[in-house]
């Protein structure tokens, strides 16, 4: 077992660092708070390659390996994780998705553009009453002979506006349950489609978050990725992978506001001295590099069982909610740091505290990882 990271894999890194610090710290509290989406800013990610960052070279990609991708993304995570939940939507859900399911027709017409950043793309899978329980999902894709035709709605979609490809997934036999449900590539200014108003969060507040209703809308059956029926493990499959990313979303969050913590207690003196000569603040500084050393190791374990082709399901879950319960607690405690000048905007904790939130709800609610966790470990 080998701990170090490659030559390669620093300068990934440090390109996401210098990336982050460069172009997305500069309007990162404005873009919170006017909750704009940072279009410029991805273009430009896109640019370097980050939006296709697994994709093999012959469909525009970097063809990196998954422990990269955790490495970028915690970079990203560290400033501005509305951009990174569109770097990890289109990364580990759209373009993995369409890499390892979809036809080579497919791939040459969607994949190419997705993993260069010349587009975007989104994943449909929630519905208004049916998140958790994604299997009794309502939206309907008709079987019509040479075409599906789609009605329903999506709820809660990253990139919901700004994608210009969706993977919906629907039902089309009911009946059969999660053996009846596809995925269809579905572009985003097909007839019949309508974009709800952007959602006002608590955190990740630049992401691009909306509704999606489809009304009679038609899809072509050549754009439905895989065998009829394989909708619901495609989706499953996926976001095993996209857990992943939130993981490690998750992880650069924590790290972000643990950074932060550390150099402010150093600075703030309280009592005659530095705020880290308090054995309480350092004691809080401790637990956090623990929490988060433990946190990347589960990203990078995670990662490794992916790129040796190892079932992981498990490690994605187990980082997952970890990660996440590990980025609401640290930036809890960064805030506390920070006593009141945490309590607003200028100093970032408070941004990293509502944006770590999100990352125990999404791609599966930590509830939702101990039901993964606990049925393969019973099983
Ligand atoms: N790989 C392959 N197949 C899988 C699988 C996996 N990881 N997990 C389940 N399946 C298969 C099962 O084997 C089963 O097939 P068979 O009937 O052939 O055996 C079928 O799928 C149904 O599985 P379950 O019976 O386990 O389904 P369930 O109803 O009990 O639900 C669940 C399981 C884990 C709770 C699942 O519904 C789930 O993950 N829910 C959460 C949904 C979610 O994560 N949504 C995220 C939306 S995207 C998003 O959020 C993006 C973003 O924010 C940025
Ligand atoms: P529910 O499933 O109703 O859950 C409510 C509570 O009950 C939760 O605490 C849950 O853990 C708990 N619960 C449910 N079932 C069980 C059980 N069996 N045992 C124990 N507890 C349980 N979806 C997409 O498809 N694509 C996206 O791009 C996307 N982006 C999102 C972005 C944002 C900002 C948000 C807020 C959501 C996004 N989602 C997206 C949806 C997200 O995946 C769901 O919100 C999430 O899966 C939870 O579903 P729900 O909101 O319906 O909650």
């Amino acid at each position: 077992m080998d701990f170090q990271l490659t030559e390669e894999h620093l300068m990934i890194q440090k390109a996401a660092r210098d990336f982050a610090v460069s172009e997305l710290l500069p309007g990162v509290i404005e873009r919170d708070e006017k909750q704009q989406y940072p279009a410029e800013q991805i273009k430009k990610l896109g640019e370097l390659g980050f939006l296709g960052m697994m994709v093999d070279p012959k469909y525009g990609g970097a063809g990196l390996d998954t422990i990269s991708y955790v490495l970028a993304m915690e970079e990203i995570s560290k400033i501005d994780a509305s951009t990174s939940v569109c770097m990890s939507v289109n990364n580990s859900l759209v373009c993995w998705g369409l890499e390892t399911f979809g036809s080579e027709e497919q791939k040459q017409q969607y994949l190419v553009p997705l993993a260069t950043g010349q587009i975007t793309g989104a994943f449909l899978l929630s519905e208004p009453e049916a998140g958790s329980d994604a299997t009794s999902q309502r939206t309907l894709a008709e079987d019509k002979g040479d075409h599906y035709l789609v009605n329903g709605t999506k709820n809660w979609i990253t990139n919901g506006n700004s994608a210009s490809v969706y993977l919906v997934i629907a039902q089309t036999n009911p009946e059969k349950n999660s053996k009846g449900i596809n995925v269809l590539i579905v572009e985003k200014n097909t007839p019949g489609i309508t974009i709800g108003a952007k959602e006002n969060k608590l955190g990740i507040r630049g992401s691009d978050t909306h509704s999606i209703m489809f009304q009679d809308v038609i899809v072509p059956k050549k754009n439905r990725i895989g065998e009829d029926g394989f909708g619901f493990k495609f989706a499953m499959k996926t976001l095993g992978g996209g857990r992943i990313g939130i993981a490690s979303q998750a992880l650069g969050i924590a790290s972000g506001a643990y950074e932060l913590a550390l150099k402010y207690s150093k600075q703030r003196k309280a009592f005659g001295k530095e705020i880290s000569q308090h054995q309480a603040i350092q004691f809080k500084l401790a637990d956090m590099a623990t929490r988060i050393e433990a946190a990347r190791l589960l990203c990078f374990k995670a990662a490794l069982d992916k790129d040796n082709h190892n079932d992981y399901t498990l490690s994605s879950s187990m980082a997952k909610v970890f990660a996440s319960e590990t980025a609401m607690w640290v930036t809890t405690e960064a805030v506390q740091v920070h006593g009141g000048y945490g309590y607003v905007k200028e100093y970032h904790v408070e941004r990293l505290m509502r944006d770590a939130k999100i990352t125990q709800i999404y791609e599966g609610t930590s509830e939702v990882q101990r039901i993964v966790i606990s049925r393969a470990i019973l099983s």
